[in-house]
């Protein structure tokens, strides 16, 4: 049986190699960082970066919350990860791409270089792409993907990659938020040996024109059959072959944007969450060096994609920049079969193991024990990210994966955050299961009330990280205000706005913060971030629609799967309704916003001003009884009928 309150000390052979090795040299980094903050930052700064030019000042607060690091240092976030390694790296693999039908394909630093310089080349000499331009990437996971991303980041181009899950009108949008002069994509790629498509879906998000769009650039994977629009669309199998191998760095301030990447909020469109250079590249690296204990040696493999920010910080930039060999997979765990991850490891040899409990609960599910039949011998460390854990999925993990020997490191962090912020370090922290455990040295996270009083033990509270950190968020993308209201103006501390993640947590008895989830109205389902509001307005495009409130309830695979109460302006919901419903979902959003639930109730539980109680919602999709106080709605009664009409659908 799972015992909640057990242990899991590093393993001290690990330890003993490890970069942090205990617990006392943790809180010897972070009374380092409490005692002299800028100090801190400054020596892994000087330490770490390959500058081109000095910064002058560690962290500039003048215009806070818009916080600046490293002011007017100059550098290339290419030249962190590609250029300075060439010296003694460049035969090294960078990256092992393992396609879905099983082709491999190893890339060495040298190679990687060439390919990102001719990719920079063709942007900058074709397409006429500069420094500040956006470019958008509509990618599979395929090497041109990184090239692309990294082309970009040489020639000072602002890259803001899109999911290939999402929806042409969620592609659309992003494009025309951003004015992205062009989009890179490719014709499809492979998922479970069969062609899927892309470029169609750019088509379509095109179809009416897009002022800013200039011109659309495609990678040949698959060579299935695609439209082409002679004059915007280009082939570049067919350009690359000109373009020269040699690219100088464009000169990049610290502040300057590197990507947009755009996710999911409380309330309406997307938001374009926008990130640095020098701050973004050096916690990328540094974070990779402490949580994953990066080696020589070492081969990394993370199974995001990269349309989402743990594709962008720990395949590309963070593996990168600490010089290491990073796993590129563009299929699915589960397929063939459900060996198919653990085989990879095997054949690899991976040293750090990186998913989401999702596809833990599924590996699980599907293959109790697939590990036993191969050689895992090689995995050191093994991470979780997206959403919490739960016990059994991590002690088959840790068991049966890890073979008890591995460290598993929860590490809690957002796209806003641009790489971890609490995490165990493998070397040093004994591990509660399903528990993020404790900030990195540097990250002054705390569970606090709206005032800044901190909460008491076992009590949630608001996840605030109290002080400005090197990689986070600058600003949402074109709309200043709105980044304050999202992150800086739910809690004060010390008569400063700090940053609110919009997650609750809580603090044990013996210092551990344990995630306990959104607090704000955004859904998390496979670790993929949905707003109830972009949610919602899509299920309100429905004619028959009245009315809608959107809730997440717990799912044993997805974590949460979404759930849709529906105020019809007449009749019952059918199977055409749903199916509506949903077909609106994906179009809007992506497959991924597809409902579990669509149930029809006949009113909403309202407060007299007329906000929607979404907690009372929560509690009836989870069959919970109401524990909170009804008294305020505007008509109580409706609790119980919609009880009923939910227990009648479900
Ligand atoms: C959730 C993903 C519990 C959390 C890197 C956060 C987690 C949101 C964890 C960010 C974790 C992420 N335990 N919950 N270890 N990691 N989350 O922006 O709610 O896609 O706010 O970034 O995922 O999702 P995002």
């Amino acid at each position: 049986m799972f015992d909640s309150d057990k242990i899991f000390p590093p393993n001290p052979e690990f330890a003993k190699n490890a970069r942090i090795k205990s617990m006392d040299e943790y809180y010897a980094l972070m009374d380092e960082a409490k005692n002299d903050y800028e100090g801190f930052w400054k020596k892994y700064a000087d330490e770490k970066i390959e500058w081109i030019e000095p910064y002058e000042k560690v962290l500039d607060e003048t215009n806070a919350p818009f916080y600046k690091w490293f002011t007017n240092g100059k550098l290339n976030v290419t030249i962190q990860c590609i250029d300075r390694h060439l010296k003694d790296k460049a035969d090294k693999t960078a990256i092992i791409f393992e396609g879905d039908r099983g082709d491999v394909q190893k890339i060495t630093y040298e190679t990687l270089a060439k390919e990102v310089n001719r990719f920079a080349n063709l942007l900058k000499n074709r397409f006429d792409i500069k420094k500040g331009d956006r470019v958008v990437l509509y990618m599979p996971m395929i090497p041109q993907a990184v090239y692309a991303m990294l082309a970009c980041a040489r020639i000072g181009a602002i890259h803001s990659i899109v999911f290939g899950g999402f929806s042409a009108e969620a592609l659309r949008d992003r494009i025309k938020d951003a004015k992205a002069k062009l989009v890179i994509t490719a014709d499809g790629a492979y998922r479970k040996s069969k062609p899927y498509l892309l470029k169609p879906v750019v088509d379509d998000a095109l179809k009416d024109g897009i002022q800013s769009v200039e011109a659309v650039l495609v990678v040949k994977r698959n060579n299935e059959k695609i439209d082409w629009i002679e004059g915007r669309d280009h082939d570049y199998d067919e350009l690359i072959k000109e373009s020269s191998s040699e690219c100088e760095p464009e000169i990049m301030d610290s502040e300057d944007p590197l990507f947009l990447l755009y996710t999911s909020g409380s309330t309406g469109k997307p938001k374009g969450v926008q990130h640095s250079q020098a701050g973004y590249i050096l916690w990328a690296q540094m974070t990779m060096e402490w949580v994953f204990d990066i080696k020589e040696g070492d081969v990394y493999w993370c199974t995001a994609d990269i349309g989402w920010i743990t594709g962008h910080t720990y395949i590309v930039y963070g593996p990168l920049a600490a010089g290491t060999t990073t796993v590129l997979f563009e299929g699915v765990p589960t397929y063939p079969d459900a060996g198919r991850a653990w085989k990879m490891v095997q054949e690899h040899k991976i040293t750090q193991f990186y998913t989401a409990p999702t596809a833990i609960r599924v590996l699980h599910k599907m293959g109790e024990d697939e590990p036993k039949k191969y050689d895992l011998s090689s995995l050191k460390v093994l991470g979780t990210v997206g959403e919490p854990i739960d016990p059994p999925a991590w002690m088959w993990y840790h068991e049966e994966v890890g073979g008890g020997r591995c460290a598993v490191v929860d590490t809690w962090w957002q796209t806003e955050t641009g790489g971890h912020m609490i995490s165990p370090l493998p070397g040093a922290t004994p591990i509660k299961p399903s528990c993020a455990t404790f900030a990195l040295p540097g990250i002054m996270a705390e569970v606090i009330d709206k005032d800044g009083n901190p909460k008491e033990i076992g009590e949630t509270g608001l996840l605030c990280i109290t002080k400005p950190w090197p990689s986070m968020i600058r600003t949402i993308w074109g709309d200043h205000e709105r980044f304050k209201k999202a992150y800086f103006s739910d809690a004060v501390k010390d008569g400063k706005a700090v940053y609110f993640s919009g997650d609750g947590a809580m603090v044990d008895k013996d210092g551990y913060i344990t995630i306990t989830g959104r607090v704000d109205d955004v859904i998390n389902v496979s670790g993929h971030r949905l707003g109830t509001a972009e949610i919602e307005a899509a299920v309100a495009e429905d004619d028959k629609v009245a009315e809608v409130a959107v809730v997440g309830r717990p799912h044993p695979i997805k974590g949460e799967s979404i759930f849709v109460f529906l105020v019809l302006k007449e009749g019952a919901v059918t199977e055409d309704i749903k199916s509506h419903i949903n077909s609106l979902l994906s179009k809007e959003i992506g497959n991924i916003a597809k409902a579990d639930d669509i149930v029809a109730v006949p009113g909403l539980p309202k407060t007299r001003s007329g906000k929607i109680m979404r907690r009372i919602l929560r509690s009836i999709a989870k069959g919970e009884e109401i524990k909170q106080d009804i008294s305020t709605l505007e008509d109580p009664s409706i609790v119980a009928n919609i009880q009923e009409a939910v227990k009648q659908a479900v």
